[in-house]
């Protein structure tokens, strides 16, 4: 997804922006531009790839300059060319955004008539040209910029620059993130934080229609022309910590975390083998009056939300329904008073999961109804956490992998906190299950590394993926939604066309597909569906298929012609999805690295989804 990043200073920022935008590369983009404005001109270098193409190019033309935009672009309205590349100039403005402006064909044909001449297909030079127009009745950027905004619908994030403010950069957010980082005698922006950390750990979160003005010593921020308070706030150093280190893909070291994701996940709720008392406490008058729960959110996190349905119904006893936000947000839900509404999202800024989220608090209370909303997020400072009633943060650290690995782990162990807390209160668990279940918990993370010993073995089999055009993955149970996630991962990094099913519906069409070609991967932990999952594999053997089972030890499941099993621990059925995670992403890891691909950057994808 497009990444911005800004600032104003008294040395040159060409090199921060440059190492910015490096910073943001892992959202996925396909061209890459930066703006300075240098005694009274605009100096521009735009590039189609990698940063490193644009870094070369600023390099070659020297340019500095102590005020500039720049921009990884994700093509959405046009190619990925470099007339398309941002940041777009009108004259003496320059502009990056980040979203769409859905009514620019409108605007466009109006600026037409007007006399401006567009170089790109983009939705973006619009705004570059309104900008400019609006200077004719102002002298005032901001004033202009206010001018602006309320002429473009859709959701987006901008900034700004012009010549004849030379310290001066102006700052839009409208439906797509944007934060200040806040410097000393310097000031910056970002769609991500991230990208700023080298230059400061402080950081003001825009909201909503916020217009900022941001110059070496100040930053106003104003709604509707009304100067307002935003609050800095100092962000943990951990976060800092985004490198690859030893591995060598981000991918891979994010897997290799998830032992300690889930214990940093759990240990903020769990007093030995309890919970603890505060955990979620302010949340307890509004839990103990839900009736059912509605979870809500797309791709990985989706299927997180789908084993959070067998949990709640199982062990707490409340029914729980889990939709795909895209769906979800446009037909028109009954939205049912004393329901808990549950985002589960990575980056906490998904534009489908946050559309349904405010469309749901906006019809509860058009219709007066008491409705409780929460998150599970892996960012602090995101617009869901910011927007419902409670949040319970997966402690995972930064993922930067666009295929989500240790996000999905610690999102299951969220759930199972969230569940184990809701059951108590409403009495439908008792404090010996809890025992038991965070017993468990405190085991996953030895469980887990355990199952990383598999990690060879599973090279070995991924060489038999290689050639392969299409692939299977089945589970019952709350191995089903592993099964979905298990094919997603192969798709996303290896381009592998794959399917996940649950075992049961084989013979209601999948069976079609199994010959000698197919690989079938089977998750069989040892639970009670482990005989009927058995009698699933004698049919995919008996078409030819060849299987790759990632079995419970004790499962009776041994290796023989054309069936490879991998043991994974003994694990509490409870916990299976986790622990079961765990394989299928080094089998997709290592499948895309033999294939070549780009394992953390796959083709067409974006970490975070903020567009629609
Ligand atoms: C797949 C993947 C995506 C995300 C989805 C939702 O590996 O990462 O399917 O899960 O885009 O993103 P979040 O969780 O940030 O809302």
């Amino acid at each position: 997804m497009c990444g911005i990043v800004g600032g104003v200073a008294e040395r040159s920022i060409t090199n921060i922006l440059i190492e910015g935008l490096k910073r943001l590369e892992y959202r996925g983009y396909d061209s890459a531009g930066l703006a300075l404005v240098d005694h009274g001109q605009i100096l521009r270098e735009r590039r189609v790839g990698k940063v490193a193409n644009l870094e070369q190019a600023v390099n070659e033309s020297a340019i500095i300059g102590s005020i500039g935009i720049a921009h990884t672009r994700w093509a959405t309205h046009g190619k990925p060319t470099e007339n398309n590349a941002h940041p777009h100039i009108s004259g003496r403005v320059a502009v990056v955004h980040n979203g769409i402006i859905e009514n620019y064909q409108e605007l466009k044909d109006d600026l037409e008539a007007l006399g401006y001449n567009f170089t790109s297909q983009t939705d973006t030079e619009v705004v570059a040209h309104l900008v400019h127009e609006a200077l004719k009745s102002t002298p005032d950027l901001l004033k202009a910029v206010e001018q602006v905004v309320p002429q473009l619908k859709g959701a987006y994030a901008l900034g700004i620059i012009d010549t004849n403010h030379p310290d001066e950069l102006i700052a839009v957010r409208e439906g797509s993130p944007l934060v200040i980082g806040v410097g000393i005698g310097e000031n910056f922006i970002s769609s991500d934080q991230l990208a700023l950390l080298p230059v400061t750990n402080r950081f003001i979160y825009l909201e909503e229609g916020d217009i900022a003005r941001l110059t070496r010593e100040t930053i106003d921020v104003y709604v509707n022309g009304q100067k307002v308070a935003r609050p800095v706030k100092e962000l943990d150093a951990t976060i800092s910590n985004a490198t690859k280190g030893e591995f060598k893909h981000y991918m891979l070291k994010e897997i290799y975390e998830q032992p300690e994701a889930i214990q940093q996940t759990i240990s903020q709720a769990l007093n030995g083998n309890a919970l603890r008392p505060d955990f979620l406490k302010d949340a307890e008058i509004d839990f103990s009056n839900i009736k059912q729960v509605q979870i809500i959110a797309c791709g990985t996190s989706y299927h997180a939300g789908m084993i959070g349905k067998y949990w709640f119904e199982q062990l707490a006893d409340l029914p729980c329904h889990v939709e795909i936000a895209s769906e979800y947000r446009y037909r028109s839900p009954v939205i049912v008073g004393d329901t808990l509404y549950v985002c589960i999202s990575q980056s906490g800024e998904t534009a489908d999961t946050l559309a349904a989220l405010r469309d749901t608090k906006k019809r509860a209370a058009a219709k007066n109804l008491n409705i409780t909303t929460m998150t599970i997020c892996n960012v602090a400072t995101s617009s869901m956490v910011r927007e419902t009633d409670y949040h319970l943060l997966t402690l995972a650290g930064p993922e930067i992998g666009v295929a989500s690995t240790k996000a999905f782990t610690t999102q299951l162990a969220a759930l199972m906190l969230l569940i184990l807390k809701i059951g108590q209160i409403k009495q439908n668990i008792d404090e010996n299950q809890i025992a038991e279940i965070t017993a468990d918990m405190w085991h996953t993370p030895k469980v887990i590394l355990d199952t990383l010993q598999n990690d060879t073995e599973i090279l070995r089999l991924s060489e038999l993926f290689v050639e392969k055009q299409h692939c299977l993955f089945l589970g019952r149970g709350t191995e089903f939604p592993i099964a979905l996630e298990g094919a997603l991962k192969l798709k996303e990094i290896s381009y592998i066309h794959a399917e996940g099913y649950a075992a049961g519906e084989l013979k209601h069409g999948p069976l079609a597909l199994v010959d000698n070609d197919m690989p079938v991967v089977i998750l069989a932990p040892n639970d009670e569906m482990l005989d009927k999952l058995k009698s699933n594999m004698e049919e995919v053997q008996a078409r030819g298929g060849e299987l790759f089972v990632f079995a419970d030890e004790d499962s009776g499941i041994k290796n023989k012609d054309r069936q490879h099993v991998v043991h994974v621990p003994n694990v509490s059925s409870w916990l299976a999805p986790i622990v079961y995670s765990v394989p299928v992403q080094l089998l997709s890891y290592h499948v895309a690295v033999l294939r070549g691909t780009d394992v953390d950057q796959p083709r067409n994808l974006a970490k975070s989804v903020t567009v629609e």
